[in-house]
């Protein structure tokens, strides 16, 4: 299920229609929809219900308060890999024994705040980081619940920046010093070794690397219970793709059958960070057409959001569908959808042909992850508001920013 529907000619977000949205409050604006976040947090849910699995949505895709409070009522469990992050589940009224914190450079403090919190385990990520642990977790006079994150050396055939497993990526313990480490926490007082995780990369539609990396990690586990150190869950990371473009996405029945036969006579609960998955399709970015640049060369369609509200073209080159929230007939042209900001990667979508007027307003598809996560205030913009619309009622779950607030915390000079 996506945000969008269409009624009478016009774009809707469930029965809210997008001018409404506009209208009320301005662009640009991202628009979620509820019954989507929850359409998308069900389905993994019951893919998996033949075994018993935690699902930890990772945040940094969206970690809105009110999509926060969705899944948080929906049951779900979080991934987080900030202190900011940790501290937005708890406001968000989730449930710290359902959180993993993951994260190649989590501070002190950090894990200060997670043990205190008491949270389901950290995902440790090097020696250091083991040994940072046990300490803090021996002055406090408490035990960290710990998983080692190991590199499965595993290509996940997607870009190059959000590819995370091969051996040359800076996240997670090499896959052979793997039991060495496992070993060291086996004699830290302040750890106690809770499980296993990976997390392979990010936007994947091949079910094969996971696969692979679930069956490599899988043996990973019967060598060390060969030594006595059993582990109690397998946490398999997120990654699962969704449809920007022409892509297939893996569908979850088909991910879930191939888990559970990896499985099969195991007792380890499995864990999911699933965070793209559960909220891209769940998200516009409602712009409006601020000028048209017709030209004999490239035309220009100047609108209102920008590079600091959807970075993902400028990083990754990333494709997202754009459609008119009232399509007209009228002198189709290839349009260049580009955003106020001065650089010339502040580019929102490139090639597309639409019939467009100035004033029009255009909705961004799929950019409920890694959108607003994403924003800043890159020439001074503040950032947008979000809506979520539930039903037939609009909630701003994110007021638009002021330019005020964009320096209240600097100071001039005495
Ligand atoms: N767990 C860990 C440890 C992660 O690092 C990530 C994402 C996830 C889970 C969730 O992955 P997902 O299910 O959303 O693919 N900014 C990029 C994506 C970066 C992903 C970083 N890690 C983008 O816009 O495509």
């Amino acid at each position: 299920m996506t945000a969008l529907a269409e009624r009478e000619g016009a774009l809707c977000v469930e029965s809210v229609s997008l001018a409404e949205v506009a209208a009320r409050y301005g662009t640009p604006c991202f628009v979620y929809s509820r019954a989507a976040l929850a359409a998308a947090y069900r389905e993994f849910d019951e893919a998996f219900a033949g075994l018993r699995h935690l699902i930890c949505y990772a945040l940094k895709a969206n970690s809105n308060l009110a999509i926060l409070d969705v899944f948080a009522r929906l049951g779900s469990g979080f991934d987080v890999v900030s202190g900011g992050e940790l501290a937005r589940v708890i406001a968000a009224g989730g449930d710290p024994r359902k959180i993993v914190f993951s994260g190649v450079g989590k501070s002190d403090d950090e894990l200060s705040q997670g043990l205190e919190l008491g949270i389901f385990c950290f995902n440790v990520e090097s020696a250091s980081e083991l040994e940072h642990l046990n300490r803090i977790a021996d002055r406090s006079g408490k035990v960290a619940p710990v998983s080692l994150r190991v590199n499965p050396d595993v290509d996940a055939r997607t870009h190059p920046y959000i590819s995370t497993g091969l051996k040359q990526s800076k996240f997670g313990v090499a896959f052979d010093e793997a039991p060495e480490l496992y070993r060291r926490a086996a004699a830290l007082s302040g750890i106690a070794i809770r499980g296993i995780d990976i997390h392979i990369g990010s936007q994947i539609t091949a079910l094969e690397p996971y696969r692979e990396a679930t069956t490599k990690l899988l043996e990973l586990v019967d060598t060390l219970a060969a030594e006595g150190i059993r582990l109690e869950h397998v946490d398999l990371g997120g990654g699962i793709g969704i449809r920007y473009h022409d892509e297939t996405p893996v569908a979850l029945a088909d991910y879930a059958a191939m888990i559970a036969a990896l499985f099969r006579g195991r007792t380890e609960m499995l864990v999911l960070e699933p965070g793209r998955r559960l909220t891209g399709d769940a998200g516009v970015l409602l712009t409006r057409v601020s000028y048209l640049k017709p030209g004999p060369e490239r035309s220009f369609a100047v609108v209102d959001a920008a590079m600091n509200d959807l970075l993902r073209p400028a990083l990754y080159d990333a494709w997202h569908e754009v459609r008119p929230v009232r399509p007209r007939n009228e002198g189709p042209r290839i349009w260049q959808i580009v955003g106020p900001v001065c650089e010339s990667a502040d580019f929102l979508a490139r090639d597309r042909e639409l019939a467009l007027a100035e004033g029009d307003l255009l909705a961004i598809l799929s950019a409920g992850a890694y959108a607003m996560a994403m924003s800043s205030n890159y020439n001074s913009r503040p950032r947008a508001a979000e809506v979520l619309v539930d039903g037939g009622t609009m909630h701003l779950v994110g007021r638009r920013e002021t330019v005020g607030e964009l320096f209240a915390r600097e100071s001039r000079l005495p």
